[in-house]
């Protein structure tokens, strides 16, 4: 595996690699979620490049950025043992030369702002920005991401097609524990109990498919009732709502292709997670 950390250095290796280039992008810390991606982006394409790059523009202030799990040095020995092609590691210097405060930002405004862009604010600018620029950099065929960020994964879509960039947006299955807790690089923040806890999310997700399934229930009263069963088990719901599946506009009965996104506090960390329901 070729590792780079400068923009010259991955322009000169990408003109020596020929074919279909898979992408995947990711902050490091990886884990069994991570590696599915990169398992995926060797079947759709010739040539796999990672990146693995912490974005401070998509962290607000008061957000774990300095605290956000690194390790280089493990990452590398697991994507070697893949067989992955390229890996590229830039610096803030890099991506940001003349800092982050006048750069050019990409919006996608229609879905940016709800959910987690409600309480993060900023944050889908700074994740759309930097998928951008890598995309641009790295001119892939083919880009795997984790509908564990369903949100997220979205707004890549709706950026991609909106922009016509020629580029095929594949979105993987979350890895779970066997709890059912989505694995994530911030899990590492909970003890081994407070994991078996925190699984109570994707619980209440299920619950919740069971009730849109088999029930009548109106969309609204069954968020209010998963949230309140959430909050009394020590968990600080931010959100938990019925969507459409491709609009992520709330959804009401007559809606056949939903998605249930959720977003906690659970002690330190914030959790994400989501099932998608087809009725
Ligand atoms: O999902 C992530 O890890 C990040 O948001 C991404 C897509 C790598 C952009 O920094």
């Amino acid at each position: 595996m070729i590792t780079v950390n400068n923009s010259q250095q991955l322009q000169s290796e990408l003109k020596n690699l020929h074919g279909r280039i898979g992408l995947v992008m990711t902050m490091g810390n990886l884990h069994a979620g991570h590696l599915s991606l990169v398992e995926q982006a060797k079947k759709k394409a010739d040539i796999v490049v990672v990146t693995i790059y912490v974005n401070p523009l998509q962290f607000s202030a008061n957000e774990d950025l300095a605290s956000y799990p690194r390790t280089l040095e493990d990452d590398i020995k697991k994507l070697e043992t893949l067989g992955v092609d390229l890996l590229y590691t830039p610096s803030d210097k890099e991506i940001y030369p003349e800092g982050m405060e006048h750069h050019t930002q990409v919006e996608v405004p229609s879905i940016s702002y709800m959910y987690c862009g409600a309480y993060r604010k900023g944050h889908f600018l700074g994740v759309t920005t930097i998928v951008c620029k890598i995309f641009n950099m790295i001119a892939p065929a083919v880009a795997i991401f984790g509908k564990k960020d369903y949100q997220q994964l979205t707004i890549i879509q709706k950026m991609v097609t909106d922009l016509c960039m020629p580029i095929e947006i594949v979105g993987m299955p979350t890895f779970r524990e066997k709890s059912g807790l989505a694995m994530s690089s911030r899990n590492r923040f909970l003890t081994d109990e407070e994991k078996l806890q925190a699984a109570g999310l994707f619980k209440s997700l299920k619950w919740a498919e069971e009730q849109l399934k088999n029930t009548s229930i109106d969309f609204r009263t069954l968020e209010k009732q998963a949230i309140d069963q959430l909050n009394e088990n020590n968990f600080n719901v931010e959100y938990f709502s019925i969507c459409h599946q491709d609009t992520l506009k709330p959804a009401d009965r007559g809606d056949k292709k939903l998605v249930i996104l959720a977003a906690t506090k659970f002690g330190i960390p914030r959790l994400i997670d989501n099932i998608i329901v087809n009725l």
